[in-house]
């Protein structure tokens, strides 16, 4: 059995830098023709210049040959002023901020850390046109960690929504009920990526057999009835929902510690992960929409053309890549895929 698709973009991706970006960057180059490129970098990048000057180390890490386009984005900070905003719309390889709220996820220290600090910021976005992608959790000590998204939604994005009904605004890596049916009750300028392992996995992969830190993200993975919700919006062919992996290379001993980094390795797999996703639940017509037309759509760029095949063809994931003096352990390391990409 085949499957062609036009060519599909991810609208979420860490690439890192460095000899790190020059391991990870050819698995995504290899199935995606464009990718949101996440700007949590140590120090992040906040300003056009450091956005550019990145997006010229990722072109030049790509394999000869590769037509690989990286979007860039900026990461929003309580000090993002209007003018930083108007720099990246009139670049036209800015396509997005990230918010970040400090503290959330990996390397989010200089994230914003009260809403209110970005509202000039937000007010040039929705004027220019530029999309917020948001880390919806909060960090809230208080708050259980399986609830952050929803009461990160209650408090701030709920509001925000109101007070900016023109902005774009994508709710990065859905991963509950409560944030499919946020979406869905918003306006079409609100929308949400989805990644395969939140499609794949529920909480109890954290912990079968022993803890299984390569199972560890954030947001982190919820119980099954939200795995099931975020499989109906996926497979619904309703464009608010589109690929996003997420995917987030660590070093193995990083994430094999008494205290592991989230992040999850899929760019080796990522489309094939999705296609098992899709075919189980029936809706393989649907994953074009899904991989190759909402985003973009979305993101008021061109749909891709080209093509890319998927076969039915077994094959055993790695039990690691490189990445960069080190190596990584991806999703599935050791288990057999159905779907392949036909080279
Ligand atoms: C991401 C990373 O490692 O950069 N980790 C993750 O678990 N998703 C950060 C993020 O996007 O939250
Ligand atoms: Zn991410």
């Amino acid at each position: 059995m085949e499957l062609t698709l036009t060519r599909p973009d991810d609208w979420h991706l860490h690439v890192r830098d460095g000899v790190d970006l020059g391991s990870v960057i050819a698995h995504t180059a290899q199935q995606f023709a464009r990718a949101i490129i996440m700007p949590n970098l140590k120090p992040p990048v906040t300003t056009t210049g450091q956005a550019l000057a990145y997006r010229e180390r990722i072109l030049a890490a790509l394999p000869q040959g590769s037509d690989f386009t990286p979007l860039m984005t900026l990461y929003l900070t309580d000090n993002t002023t209007p003018d930083m905003v108007m720099e990246a719309a009139a670049s036209k390889a800015i396509h997005a901020f990230k918010l970040y709220p400090a503290g959330a996820t990996t390397h989010s220290d200089a994230g914003v850390t009260d809403i209110s600090n970005t509202f000039a910021a937000l007010d040039a976005m929705q004027a220019h046109g530029m999309p917020l992608l948001v880390h919806a959790e909060v960090t809230d000590a208080a708050v259980d960690v399986f609830d952050r998204e929803h009461v990160y939604i209650d408090r701030v994005l709920e509001p925000l929504t109101h007070r900016y009904p023109e902005l774009k605004i994508v709710l990065e890596h859905v991963t509950t009920q409560d944030g499919v049916d946020f979406v869905l009750a918003g306006n079409a300028r609100l929308a949400a990526t989805i990644t395969a392992h939140h499609l794949l996995l529920n909480r109890n992969a954290m912990f079968s057999g022993g803890l299984r830190p390569h199972a560890y993200c954030l947001p982190v993975l919820k119980r099954e009835t939200h795995r099931r919700t975020l499989i109906k919006a996926a497979t619904s062919g309703n464009p608010k929902f589109f690929l996003g992996t997420d995917s987030a290379p660590h070093a193995r001993e990083r994430k094999e510690s008494g205290c592991g980094c989230a992040g999850i390795y899929t760019a080796h797999a990522a489309l094939e992960l999705y296609a098992q996703v899709f075919e189980d639940a029936g809706a393989l017509n649907r994953l074009e929409g899904f991989a190759s037309q909402y985003g973009a759509d979305f993101y008021g760029l061109p749909r891709n053309t080209g093509s890319i095949t998927l076969e039915k063809n077994d094959w055993t994931v790695p039990e690691n890549y490189p990445l960069g003096n080190s190596t990584l352990i991806p999703m599935h390391a050791g288990q057999t895929l159905h779907w392949r990409i036909k080279q």
